[in-house]
């Protein structure tokens, strides 16, 4: 059986924690070489001395903010130049929004559509000559509130539907060019997601409560077992939608089964969930 990770290349945005970071250290124990994407340049260089030191293989860290189209495409092409080829691309970068519509402005959606959505596209538009070229495979991480929605989260839950008509829609247009397309619906994970403030910068400052509402009252999987799941999931050819996470999957089971339920049981002891997950 031919194994599908060497030789092999892989762009990730979003390397600097949470997922993005635990997909890099696997996929370099895998044989791939790296294009580690994110703003904190300091933490993608320790990355990249961690995963040399570990495993070896060729690691670009590359400072860029997705929300910056000219800018992505000129470190891509760049990072391209150094590596030779794009074999898989992963659209990770995201950051959360928390807080009642009523308390939320347009901007805010503006904002954080800009760094989910138009920020994978910043991302899959440079790489689209160099995955047709290789034949490669596309991975976007979207959400299990993708599938569905809860309260106090329209901004975030808005941006990963989005992402899953994306996929919905473009997989077969991909598949036609010969690129194959992994699209991920984690649960809930450990992770820095909600240290950033509503515009999608860093928070230098976490807040006990945030560190809690991470833990999501003690569900959340780690970003380590994610990455993991990702890796398994990754398609040979053609595409696929996988929820990750144990909790997601029976999330998602129950949204199927009964539509309306889960968001409803949510709002009924939105006071307990919130106790027991940010209080
Ligand atoms: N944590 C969860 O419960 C969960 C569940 C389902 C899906 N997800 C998804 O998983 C993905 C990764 O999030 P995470 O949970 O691992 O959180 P995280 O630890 O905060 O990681 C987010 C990554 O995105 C990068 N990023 C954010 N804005 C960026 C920008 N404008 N330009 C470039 N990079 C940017 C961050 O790097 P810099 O700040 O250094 O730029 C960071 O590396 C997100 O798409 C998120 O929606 C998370």
């Amino acid at each position: 059986m031919t194994d599908i990770t060497i030789n092999k290349v892989a762009l990730i945005t979003g390397a600097s924690s949470g997922i993005g970071r635990a997909l890099a250290l696997a996929m370099a124990e895998k044989g791939f070489d790296l294009m580690l994407f994110g703003r904190r340049e300091d933490r993608l260089t320790e990355l990249k001395s961690e995963i040399k030191e570990k495993f070896g293989g060729q690691v670009i860290p590359v400072s860029c903010d997705v929300r910056d189209a000219a800018g992505m495409k000129m470190k891509i092409d760049q990072a391209v130049k150094q590596l030779g080829r794009i074999n898989v691309i992963v659209a990770n970068a995201g950051y959360t929004i928390a807080g009642k519509f009523e308390n939320l402005t347009t901007d805010d959606y503006k904002n954080i559509f800009n760094t989910n959505f138009i920020g994978m596209l910043n991302t899959l538009y440079p790489a689209l000559p160099y995955l047709k070229e290789s034949k490669g495979t596309v991975v976007v991480v979207g959400s299990i509130l993708g599938e569905f929605g809860i309260m106090d989260r329209s901004a975030y839950v808005s941006t990963k539907f989005a992402m899953r008509g994306f996929y919905e829609s473009v997989r077969y247009e991909l598949k036609e060019m010969g690129i194959s397309f992994l699209f991920t619906e984690p649960g809930f994970v450990s992770t820095e997601l909600r240290h950033m403030d509503k515009a999608g910068n860093r928070i230098e400052t976490v807040t006990a409560k945030d560190k809690k509402a991470t833990s999501h009252g003690g569900i959340s999987a780690t970003p380590e077992k994610v990455a993991g799941d990702i890796i398994k999931a990754l398609p040979k050819s053609g595409f696929r939608k996988r929820v990750i996470t144990g909790h997601g999957k029976v999330f998602v089971f129950l949204n199927w089964l009964c539509p309306n339920g889960l968001a409803s049981f949510i709002y009924r002891n939105r006071d307990a969930i919130r106790k027991k997950v940010v209080k």
